[in-house]
């Protein structure tokens, strides 16, 4: 049994384990493998995806799902500690998997349970099964993991899905292309992460202009919760809009995948393109939590 806090916490051979996994969920997504366990799923900030698609995979896998979306109905609003929550819940539970808008939350949390725990997104940190997920969709549409490039695009600086991907993908020979606005660039300690590694990257403010090479062009969001000034949130949250006119001049294998949810970045008129999957790409998160969840267990 393991925690999955950081996606460093997989090695390659691990993620590439987790992978074959979630394509045998895929061919067979209804096992009783979670018969008699309890998951907990507590969600301490929003989501709509991470925690159905988790709680959807311990229910295909004939598991039973506790917990909360939102801790203003708990004890924490009486003042609980993360430490008290934690070791209650590691009781009653064989499984966490938590949401929480502080950075490092998830470690420690992993620290005190004595269950394992999934970090499902710590602040602008890590979101380690959105990776696993997003590497299901490369895969699966690329035919491999290996020497391709990816064009991430928006708020890289708050944005936790590029930091776990950026990680992930340096196991393959990726060439990055970080697309950006000045405020909202790839933070200097990823850089640096694939400066170690001599990995390539570049760096680009402008969307039309850098695409064409790409084969993922990975679409993110501006995190609106994480800036403390809003205007400067407003400077910044319709910098780019991706469209299909952008789209024909791209290479015909590109995939256009987003963590989701989507606000503007996006234009509606895309999603009926055959270059976008990010709906597929977010079914292929059932499957993906589906491993994760034996994995980490030791059932699989
Ligand atoms: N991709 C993702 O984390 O979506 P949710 O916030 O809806 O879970």
């Amino acid at each position: 049994m393991k925690s999955l806090v950081s996606i460093t916490d997989f090695s390659k051979d691990e993620i590439l384990k987790t992978l074959d996994l979630a394509s045998e969920f895929e061919n067979n997504p209804n096992q009783n493998i979670l018969n008699n366990k309890v998951v907990a799923s507590i969600f301490f900030e929003p989501s709509t995806r991470t925690r159905l698609s988790f709680e959807t995979a311990v229910n295909r896998l004939g598991g039973r799902v506790i917990g909360f979306s939102d801790s203003a109905n708990t004890s924490v609003s009486k003042g609980e500690t993360l430490k008290d929550t934690i070791s209650m819940i590691a009781n009653y539970a064989d499984l966490i998997i938590m949401r929480h808008h502080i950075e490092g939350a998830a470690r420690y949390a992993s620290e005190i349970s004595r269950v394992p725990v999934i970090n499902a997104g710590d602040g602008a940190n890590q979101h380690p099964s959105q990776t696993l997920l997003d590497m299901y969709s490369i895969k699966k549409t690329q035919g491999k993991l290996e020497n391709l490039t990816i064009a991430m695009v928006g708020d890289l600086k708050y944005g936790r899905t590029v930091h776990s991907l950026l990680m992930a993908m340096s196991h393959f020979n990726t060439t990055f292309k970080f697309i950006a606005p000045a405020e909202l660039q790839m933070p200097v300690e990823y850089k640096n992460y694939l400066n170690k590694l001599g990995l390539k990257y570049s760096e680009h403010t402008e969307l039309s202009d850098n695409i064409d090479d790409a084969d993922i062009l990975y679409m993110t969001r501006v995190q609106r919760e994480r800036f403390s000034d809003l205007l400067e949130y407003e400077k910044v949250k319709n910098i780019y809009i991706l469209t299909n006119e952008m789209l024909e001049k791209t290479k015909p294998n590109v995939k256009v995948l987003h963590p989701l949810p989507r606000v503007s970045e996006i234009d509606i008129n895309v999603d009926d393109n055959p270059k976008a999957y990010y709906f597929t790409q977010s079914l292929n998160g059932v499957y993906t939590r589906m491993a994760i969840i034996t994995y980490v267990l030791g059932l699989k």
